[in-house]
């Protein structure tokens, strides 16, 4: 299934929402290298809201005889696309030259010395946004450029809530109350996000945690912090959604897309996802388009912690055109295509002055709220090891919300488990 073209157009109204705050690496018979690194490349994704990338290549292509880059696309799941990338990094291929990788995989693909560190001096690292740049960073080095960015949203059926003489909720009191007492009034679940364990498990739960104060690594994953009671207070907010009701067991296997269909056909009065779900659910096809809009996420007294999605653009160390693979990225992360991965591609860009270019907030009139959430947003613990760390995550908290296990349970269990996985090594390791 695939997150297909989505309507830039829509993106812009998703900041509406925001109302308020917020080649082949030729084989030995392939083409014959350019000297000095230079020839055709690959650029390896997740398969989903890729199709605004074709043009954007063969524009490159045309410009570039010689070192065409062909777009290699890999599973919608974020496990499954990390998954197969370190099969093939592992194997030794040099069938990946640019990877594009998860904002949350920078530390383990540097630690694993999969990607090769970038020169920062060929990038315009001032034109991104500063959280972002962050995120491609590992131990003081760049390892990658910023591509895309994300932050979770929590989006609601207005005209529900309109009904009611209700606002969108800014508490996690209110969003019970309306999940619980509202969405059955009118025939709805109340509230899901991606609770299926993989990758998007993590990034809701680290939200849940975050937003109550908590915390589950430090020291770039050196130290964990996961004990505490705002731990416990995270993971129970979303056990007791399940337990009461009023997050639909069914949730227990969704990720983006199927929580953003579940949304979208109808049957859904909140959901958490990232902004792209704006432009779908606004489109052909949605049942609920003009009848929901899009909030930050709201914590346990006032708005939450969103976690900073996204994914960068990564060297790998096996390219046999590194050169080439630095000019592709330096073409994706240009102005020109940043610009069009906005208004085709309807995905959140890195450039800072897209958010506030005045023919483009035109266009989309939300988009300076889009940044502020952006700006705001949190990211995933650092470390070499954030498979491993993700993996323990995702199984202890899916135990918590089917009710395997109490929330002070599975709080105690996920440090127990995180300090194994730190002391096994959490320090910068390379694999060979
Ligand atoms: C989105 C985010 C990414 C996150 C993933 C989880 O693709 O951009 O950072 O890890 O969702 O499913």
């Amino acid at each position: 299934m695939r997150w297909t073209r989505a309507a830039g157009r829509g993106l812009l109204a998703a900041a509406v929402v925001l109302a308020g705050y917020a080649g082949l690496g030729s084989p030995a018979a392939g083409p014959v290298a350019h000297a000095g690194g230079r020839g055709p490349v690959t650029l390896v994704t997740a398969g989903d809201l890729t199709d605004y990338l074709d043009p954007v290549l063969e524009d490159w292509n045309r410009a570039h005889p010689g070192e065409e880059a062909t777009l290699v696309e890999l599973p919608d799941s974020a496990d499954e696309t990390r998954a197969q990338m370190v099969t093939g990094l592992r194997s030794g291929s040099s069938r990946f030259d640019v990877l594009n990788i998860d904002v949350a995989w920078t530390s383990e693909f540097a630690a694993a010395g999969w990607i090769a560190p970038v020169d920062p001096g060929r990038f315009p690292l001032d034109a991104f946004l500063p959280p972002v740049v962050d995120t491609a960073t590992f131990g003081g080095r760049l390892y990658a450029v910023p591509y895309v960015t994300n932050a979770g949203l929590l989006y609601y059926r207005s005209d529900v809530l309109a009904k009611e003489g209700e606002r969108p909720p800014r508490t996690w009191a209110e969003l019970e109350r309306l999940a619980s007492e509202v969405a059955p009034r009118h025939g709805l679940d109340g509230y899901a996000g991606q609770f299926l364990p993989y990758e998007g498990l993590t990034a809701n739960a680290t939200e849940a945690v975050r937003s109550a104060g908590g915390s589950l690594l430090g020291d770039e994953g050196a130290t964990v912090t996961a004990d505490s009671g705002a731990t416990v207070e995270g993971l129970a907010f979303l056990a007791d959604g399940v337990r009461e009701g009023w997050i639909p067991k069914e949730s227990l296997t969704w990720k983006e897309e199927e929580s953003r269909q579940a949304f979208q056909n109808g049957r859904l009065l909140f959901l958490r996802n990232w902004p792209y779900v704006y432009a779908l659910a606004g489109g052909e096809g949605s049942k609920v388009a003009g009848r929901f809009g899009a909030v930050p996420l709201p914590g346990p007294d006032g708005p939450g912690v969103s976690v900073l999605g996204g994914s960068n653009l990564a060297v790998s160390s096996l390219s046999r055109h590194p050169e080439t693979a630095a000019d592709l990225i330096a073409y994706l992360t240009g102005e020109q295509v940043q610009r069009r991965v906005l208004t085709e591609g309807a995905l959140p860009p890195v450039r800072a002055s897209l958010y506030s270019d005045p023919e483009l907030v035109r266009a989309f009139p939300h988009l300076p709220a889009l940044r502020k959430s952006v700006l705001a947003a949190e990211p995933r613990p650092k470390s070499p090891r954030y498979d491993q760390v993700s993996l323990v995550v995702q199984a202890v908290v899916h135990d918590a919300m089917a009710g395997r296990q109490t929330p002070r349970q599975a709080v105690a269990r996920l440090a127990r488990e995180l300090r194994s996985l730190a002391r096994a090594g959490a320090g910068p390791s390379r694999e060979d």
